[in-house]
């Protein structure tokens, strides 16, 4: 008999612990909310702790969890992110780019549309009407913009420019590359490069400025051919400017790979303008006499744009307080305490133009002009899917250790085809 009363008080306590726990558990992820990017490190964290400073002062008694994975451009970020998808464990908001990268998420419902909060918000009236259509699938919208990025730039020190006695940065690649034979003989690497995401970055502006923006639509929309002879004689380019680069030593990432152009070990690199949140704010160069940037060689007039945003997950857990999260990134206030610190301009157009400065006030300038044209970038969300954007990491990975220009076009120009 007593043994029975044993086993039910035994099975009393059990059950009170584990209500407890779960309470416990549930009372954690009652009030918090976990935002998910590939925003660590110098350069890259700034922006998002104020914002997130600013969602917490909002919501007292939320906390934000700050789910970041290092690795820029996501290299790390995504895989990470595919498997908790794959697994039903999402995070209460993720990051994704503005433009293809989100085809996949959409067509296996991991995101939930958000026009009705565009429709409440007022969104469709204060983001351009282009990048909406880079987050509208099927005529829903699904994604919250927080910036603009440019990634056709090549960064560089004044200071080293005139220690080799060159005027000014290259405006084509071909005077790039006479200028690698001047800085070669000086000692000096002309180029540096990190991981392979960076190389994938510079074979979109080689092709940008070599194609022009014309050509350079026609190829991502299918309408131009990798093996024809324009291609091949950009990607001929290409492995020139390799050859003259760093990448057999590559830096570790995309903020060492800009350090060697602050000590003047190289000369140039080419990257996205989260570069000038990382040159000022980190290494403390002022722009223009510290620090200069230069639209990359043959893009001139022309705006290689990505753009960071924040999604609704299908399953989250406190999809209110994943609202509130969105309004706070497609806010006026969220954008203006993110983006000066980011290095981004503000996705939407009411936003205060007086708090851009620097390198900043030229890129916004650059974005409002009209006569500036507006692409999308490769690496970085906008004009391929997932899919064709992985093979071309495969081909290219293989293109830069064997410089088979042959196959890396054939390879492409197939995969183009198999994965639409
Ligand atoms: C991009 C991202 C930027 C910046 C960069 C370097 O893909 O859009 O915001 O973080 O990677 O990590």
């Amino acid at each position: 008999m007593w043994k029975g009363r044993l086993a039910i008080l035994a099975i009393l306590v059990v059950s009170l612990i584990c209500g407890l726990s779960m309470f416990a558990v549930r009372g954690a992820s009652n009030d918090q909310l976990e935002v998910y990017s590939w925003w660590t490190g110098p350069g890259e964290e700034e922006g998002l702790a104020a914002m997130a400073k600013s969602f917490e002062g909002g919501n007292p008694g939320v906390r934000f969890v700050n789910a970041a994975v290092s690795g820029g451009a996501g290299s790390n970020a995504k895989a990470i992110l595919a498997s908790r998808l794959l697994a039903n464990d999402p995070p209460d908001s993720y990051q994704r780019h503005a433009g293809l990268e989100l085809l996949d998420d959409v067509r296996s419902g991991k995101v939930q549309d958000l026009s009705d909060m565009y429709q409440q918000q007022g969104w469709t009236k204060v983001f351009p009407k282009g990048l909406v259509n880079n987050l509208t699938i099927d005529g829903k919208i699904y994604a919250v913009p927080v910036n603009i990025h440019r990634a056709n730039l090549m960064w560089y020190t004044p200071k080293t420019l005139r220690e080799l006695g060159l005027s000014g940065p290259p405006k084509t690649w071909a005077e790039f590359l006479q200028q690698a034979e001047v800085i070669k003989a000086k000692g000096k690497v002309a180029l540096a490069l990190g991981p392979e995401w960076t190389q994938k970055h510079l074979l979109e502006t080689v092709l940008l400025g070599e194609l022009g923006a014309d050509r350079y639509d026609q190829l991502w929309a299918g309408q131009m051919s990798w093996m024809s002879p324009d291609v091949g004689a950009a990607l001929a380019t290409y492995a020139k400017v390799l050859a003259v680069s760093d990448v057999k030593s590559a830096a570790g990432d995309w903020q060492p790979q800009l350090d060697r152009v602050v000590s003047g070990s190289a000369v140039y690199a080419v990257m996205g303008d989260w570069s000038s949140s990382y040159l000022e704010q980190t290494k403390g160069l002022h722009w223009q006499d510290g620090y200069n940037a230069a639209a990359s060689p043959g893009s001139d007039g022309v705006y290689d744009f990505l753009s960071d945003t924040f999604t609704l997950p299908t399953g989250a857990r406190r999809p209110d307080l994943s609202r509130k999260w969105l309004i706070e990134c497609g806010s006026t206030d969220g954008q203006n305490l993110f983006n000066p610190l980011k290095g981004s301009i503000p996705a939407r157009t009411d936003a205060d133009a007086g708090l851009y400065k620097d390198y900043l006030g030229w890129a916004l300038q650059q974005w409002r002009d009209p006569k500036v044209r507006i692409v999308g970038s490769l690496t970085h969300g906008v004009v391929a899917n997932n899919a064709y954007n992985a093979e071309i990491d495969s081909a290219l990975g293989l293109f830069v250790q064997d410089g088979d220009q042959g196959k890396f076009a054939r390879t492409v120009e197939q995969q183009f085809r198999e994965t639409q």
